[in-house]
């Protein structure tokens, strides 16, 4: 078994999106595209509403799923296929977007603060026009897994122990773990040689492999870190309580093209997408 040690460790970059939404971007940044299969990573966390309550008004999606994760405040959504809903505190929403949804997402002004993470995974070529949909996942359908050293671990998808996770939709088939450690705990994970895998650190700080090299760096939150490949992630609380999450996928190593909310194979299907969205015809279903 081989431990999985640190390749880079990416601070994220305040980004603007939506109608002015300050969120925290890790991946679709200038540095780091992306790390196939995932094509976006942010975290929106802020107690100022006026960070946040512009929202991300109606917007169109193509090729791409979508895990958006709540850890605190509330977000109302609806689309295109007539759905619509709130999802709040450790409650997700994964969503296909196929051959094309519109849909706007708002977060609503709470007592506390929004928090939250929005992880775009890309899809498979011969999926790219799927049927899109999506489904809202409330926290008590998300298991929670306790090891006997105090790590507390919510299965968003994946599978810890024997116990999957309540997203079994996307078709990457990602793990997506909310990984909670007490100070001096630690965790381990087999993920599959040759897979992407990566941590968010968003409290407290960590200490990652140091077996191949003797020693760990603490990694402060927050921070993105790219894992080299191997067969088992061992994260380490050195310091005090941390939380982070953990994904992982196989990579697709298909030619990927983004503009912008779309991510297809090519140029020319770019191209499509913006003149069907002209046309009116980008809504298939
Ligand atoms: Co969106």
């Amino acid at each position: 078994m081989t431990e999985r040690e640190v390749k880079e460790v990416v601070t994220p970059v305040v980004a603007s999106d939506g109608a002015g939404v300050r969120l925290k971007r890790s991946i679709a940044t200038r540095t780091l595209d992306h790390l196939d299969p995932f094509f976006l990573f942010d975290h929106f966390g802020s107690e100022n509403a006026a960070d946040y309550i512009a929202g991300f008004p109606m917007h169109p999606h193509r090729g791409i799923e979508t895990i958006t994760y709540m850890l605190d405040g509330s977000v109302s959504h609806k689309d295109s296929m007539g759905n619509s809903g709130v999802i709040g505190a450790g409650d997700v929403q994964w969503m296909t977007a196929g051959s094309g949804i519109l849909h706007e997402e708002m977060p609503r002004v709470g007592p506390r603060r929004l928090d939250g993470f929005q992880v775009w995974v890309n899809l498979p070529r011969k999926l790219k026009m799927t049927a899109p949909r999506y489904q809202d996942v409330p926290s008590a359908r998300i298991p929670e897994v306790a090891r006997p050293d105090g790590a507390r671990v919510r299965v968003i998808a994946g599978d810890v122990d024997g116990t999957t996770g309540a997203v079994r939709e996307i078709f990457a088939g990602p793990t997506y773990l909310d990984v909670a450690l007490p100070a001096g705990a630690s965790f381990e994970q087999p993920v599959p040689r040759g897979h992407t895998a990566l941590l968010y650190v968003f409290q407290g700080e960590v200490a990652v492999g140091g077996e191949a090299s003797g020693a760990a760096a603490a990694i402060p939150a927050p921070r993105l870190v790219i894992l080299g490949d191997g067969d088992v992630v061992r994260v380490r609380a050195p310091a005090g309580p941390a939380r982070f999450l953990l994904l992982s996928a196989q990579p697709l190593q298909e030619p990927a093209v983004r503009w912008g909310p779309f991510v297809m194979n090519t140029q020319d299907e770019i191209a499509l997408a913006l003149q069907e969205l002209r046309d009116g015809t980008f809504i298939k279903r």
